[in-house]
């Protein structure tokens, strides 16, 4: 969208608390779609400066919006709260959450801001809305911000009050086109209410609008700004290593990103049990030898594996932790609908299992002891010796007795053989089995969820 192309939609009077990138983008942009917006910051410059129609901050296309948006009288700034609060039917706060030194999140400007807000809350009559743009960790705003505003505001949400997480996913350089162009809006309400207000705000926008809770809302934010630099690291670990090796990395990484079924793609994004087979740990070990031969330093890389091991310990200690003896393991080969052992991390969870004394019966109909050969045949016998005392191909069987279930992956058929013999006992769920959850009388513990 450029600044001519202006959507017809219902405006809105916007406050916005700090007019730092965020803020003064997200003002200008607003102001653009026709909401009448109000800044406040403490740093009087800055409200000279918008007042003025000057951009407070350096950004591609923002000194223009902003000059257009004062010259429309769409947007002025002040440091008078009161006149914010009681001229605007929605706050929106875009103060900084820097590190403290012990790399917590400071949370003192937000706190303060919030506080403020709330004051001026108890004074009005009219409904008001509140929204947490500051990036802040997952639980805030529906935990410290949500008391503070309510002991501020005398009143409690859902009385005339909303609040909600809205983070903000623009990056400086291009974020008046990130504005425009976001791949989703995402706000989390607190309480029952509270998005509604945040629709009309964003009504100008083409792109989809996703109402979810303030604490998943939140938690987009780090996942993605996690994964954004989880990428940047993989590429520059995997460039230098290349390099040494004599390899031009950014020809092979532009025909990695040609591969939108498995590489940039939602495959291996859903949280679930650890990675085993025949293929990723081996690669990863030689990655790291060649990185050893190369005296390279690739932290992230040689990490993988450690992380892991650690997914399966987890699994671990959560069969540990329910105290039964008796466990029912089902699926064993790497992933479901192959024979194939080798490095399945379900044969390692086995194996502890063993290792520390429990009763274990394991169901995998794809594997067939008789038939496994080469090196499947080998890993297995090293790794569990007895495995044909273990394994079952009836269900009722390997279920009887367990006070444990553990699902790595079951059919779909046998997903409703466990969850009938569940009850009073307890299921550890390393695969995701939506029928299970939340059932009474099952002791139901997911490994990521
Ligand atoms: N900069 C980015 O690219 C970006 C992108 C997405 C999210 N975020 C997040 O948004 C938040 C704001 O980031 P930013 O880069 O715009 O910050 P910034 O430091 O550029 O601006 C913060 C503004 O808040 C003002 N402020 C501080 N205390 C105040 C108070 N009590 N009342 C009113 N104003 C006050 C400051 O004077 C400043 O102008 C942070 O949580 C950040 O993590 C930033």
């Amino acid at each position: 969208m450029t600044a001519e192309e202006r959507p017809q939609v219902d405006t809105m009077n916007v406050s916005i608390f700090g007019l730092g990138y965020v803020g003064a983008v997200s003002g200008a942009c607003f102001a653009h779609f026709g909401h009448k917006v109000i800044g406040v910051d403490i740093n009087l410059s800055k409200i000279e400066m918008i007042n003025a129609g000057f951009s407070p901050v350096v950004e591609q296309g923002l000194a223009e919006l902003i000059s257009k948006g004062h010259a429309a009288g769409m947007i002025s700034a002040t440091e008078d709260v009161s006149a914010a609060v009681m001229g605007s039917e929605i706050s929106l706060i875009s103060v900084g959450t820097p590190s403290d030194t012990n790399g917590s999140q400071s949370l003192t400007a937000v706190e303060s801001v919030v506080e403020a807000i709330g004051r001026e809350i108890r004074r009005k009559q009219e409904p008001h809305c509140v929204v947490i743009r500051s990036t802040v960790a997952p639980g805030t705003t529906d935990g410290r911000i949500a008391r503070l505003l309510q002991e501020a505001a005398g009143r409690e949400i859902g009385e005339e009050l909303t609040l909600c997480s809205n983070p903000e996913f623009l990056r400086e350089g291009s974020a008046i086109k990130d504005f425009f162009h976001p791949p989703f809006t995402v706000v989390g309400g607190v309480g029952t209410e509270g998005c509604q207000a945040l629709a009309t705000l964003y009504a100008g926008l083409d792109a989809p609008f996703i109402a979810t809770t303030a604490r998943v809302a939140e938690s987009l934010k780090y996942a993605c700004n996690c994964f954004h630099a989880v990428k940047i690291a993989f590429a520059n670990e995997l460039g230098v290593l290349m390099k040494t090796l004599g390899i031009d990395s950014r020809e092979a990484m532009r025909i990695f990103c040609e591969d939108r079924l498995l590489n940039i793609s939602s495959a291996y994004l859903r949280p679930g049990f650890a990675f085993g087979g025949s293929c990723l740990p081996k690669e990863l070990r030689t990655i790291a030898d060649m990185a050893r031969a190369a005296n390279l330093p690739l932290p992230m890389l040689t990490s993988v594996l450690e992380s892991n091991q650690q997914h399966v310990e987890r699994a671990l200690e959560m069969i540990q932790r329910r105290g039964r003896r008796k466990v029912a393991l089902f699926g064993l080969a790497f992933k479901p609908g192959t024979d194939d052992l080798r490095e399945s991390p379900l044969v390692t969870l086995a194996e502890r299992l063993i290792g520390k004394g429990f009763d274990l019966a394991i169901f995998d109909r794809s594997v067939d002891l008789g038939r496994l050969t080469g090196t499947n045949l080998e890993y297995i016998r090293c790794e569990i010796p007895h495995l044909d005392r273990l394994v079952s191909n009836s269900i009722d069987g390997t279920l009887n007795g367990a006070g444990t279930i553990v699902i790595g992956h079951a059919p779909r058929d046998v997903v409703p053989k466990i969850a009938a013999a569940a009850v009073g006992r307890s299921v550890i769920d390393l695969q995701g089995v939506a029928a299970l959850q939340n059932r009474p009388g099952i002791d139901y513990e997911g490994i990521c969820w």
